[in-house]
């Protein structure tokens, strides 16, 4: 058995999965489209609570060996989402410049936006 190319977590708590802060948005077709995404790009998914990241909304983190985790954030509508599974397809290479402004400055204290 391989492992794979690299493994996706996709907040689903209060403030990425519901659609409370984000009424307009279909999570669970975002979720789908993600997780077939990883799947065509030799990688793997998975649904988890809350990533401690709130103030970005639906945070999706992308995991692979020995690289740095890319922290994604305000995956809000479908052009980035879009974006994202495109790269992903691609086996998550290095990050492209129109996903660049969604990542997450984990070295920064956070301010709480949409
Ligand atoms: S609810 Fe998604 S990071 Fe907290």
């Amino acid at each position: 058995m391989t492992s794979p190319a690299f493994r996706v977590q996709m907040c689903d708590a209060c403030c990425c999965g519901t659609t409370e802060k984000h009424p307009n948005i279909d999570h669970q077709r975002q979720r789908d489209e993600i997780a077939a995404a990883a799947t065509a790009g030799g990688g793997t998914s998975r649904v988890v609570d809350c990533l401690g990241e709130c103030h970005a909304s639906n945070v999706v983190v992308v995991l692979q060996p020995e690289r740095e985790a890319e922290w994604l954030g305000w995956i809000v509508d479908d052009t980035i989402l879009s974006d994202v599974c495109d790269w992903l397809r691609d086996g998550a290479p290095t990050l492209p410049e129109q996903i660049a402004p969604h990542r997450i400055d984990r070295t920064q204290p956070v301010e709480q936006t949409g």
